[in-house]
């Protein structure tokens, strides 16, 4: 006789390199929990139907990727604060009380990833974000609750930046600028946020940015993450890291979030470091 198990899932398009089925069945089977978890190639036109069928049909939690990030914070019936912030949600949880809870794990993933495995200390350190888009949106109020010396934003749009900045300016110390104006003191983390390595671009940051003790962080991974990591090893800085361990990280907060428990993440880890490369 087969019992039912909760429904989980992640809704993307494309969605097929998706890792989130291979992480969320390690953590389910290290904690123990009956679950499933499966990826759906959803296109934009479909996607708010398609979140009230999967949750009308007795499904449980989705994980949000691209493109749908924003458009999920109009299907979520109430918002956690940090969803409300990064105007964005990458994870979906039905309530007890039959409400659709958006949240956004991403920038606590990084967060972990950053304090917890990298072991850096953010605190009173100097950090410069590349990009002014939906991740660094996404990531700021996490990361500026490390509380930070300051946190330069640097924009091939620099009124983005700005706007960001200026957006965030309560939650700690912020500034937006152009590349140009990044200076040539060395920053403690530099975290790219920019889609340009997918198109095998850098951003065009100072030299005197990047020090020997500076750490390079890149939000993406994989190929998408190879400029960035590239070029920051060339420039002599201490670390050169991509988002793998974030997009562990994120993944188990929303674990957290659907079944009151988190999981371990070293193994899954290391195990995707082994598939994508140790960067
Ligand atoms: P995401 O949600 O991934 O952040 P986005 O909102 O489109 O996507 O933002 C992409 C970011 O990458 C922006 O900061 C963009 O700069 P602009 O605001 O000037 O467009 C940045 N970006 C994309 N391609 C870039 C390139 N070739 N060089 C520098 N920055 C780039």
């Amino acid at each position: 006789m087969s019992v039912a198990v909760d429904q989980y899932g992640v809704f993307g398009h494309p969605v097929g390199h998706s890792f989130s089925p291979f992480i969320h069945g390690v953590f389910a089977r290290d904690t123990g929990e009956q679950m499933s978890y499966r990826a759906y190639d959803v296109a934009p036109q479909e996607f708010g139907t398609r979140v009230q069928e999967f949750f009308s049909g007795g499904g449980r939690g989705l994980n949000i990727t691209l493109p749908h990030k924003i458009a999920a914070v109009e299907v979520a019936q109430e918002l956690t604060g940090r969803a409300a912030h990064a105007a964005a949600v990458n994870t979906l949880a039905l309530q007890d009380d039959n409400v659709i809870l958006g949240d956004n794990t991403d920038g606590a993933g990084l967060v972990r990833d950053l304090c917890d495995n990298l072991r850096l200390v953010i605190t009173q350190r100097r950090l410069l974000i590349l990009g002014a888009g939906g991740a660094t949106r996404g990531v700021l109020a996490p990361i500026l609750g490390l509380e930070p010396a300051i946190v330069v934003i640097a924009n091939r749009t620099p009124e983005r930046a700005e706007a960001l900045a200026a957006a965030f300016a309560d939650l700690g110390v912020t500034q937006g600028v152009g590349f140009a104006y990044v200076g040539d003191t060395p920053f403690d983390l530099i975290i790219n946020a920019t889609s340009a390595s997918l198109s095998g671009d850098i951003p065009p940051i100072p030299a005197g940015a990047v020090g020997p003790e500076t750490v390079c962080y890149d939000l993406a991974y994989g190929r998408s993450a190879m400029a960035f990591v590239r070029w920051a090893q060339q420039s002599g800085c201490a670390l050169a890291v991509q988002g793998l361990g974030m997009l562990v990280e994120q993944a188990a907060e929303s674990f957290r979030l659907w079944r009151g428990v988190r999981p371990e993440t070293a193994e899954v880890l290391a195990a995707l470091k082994r598939r994508i490369g140790s960067v």
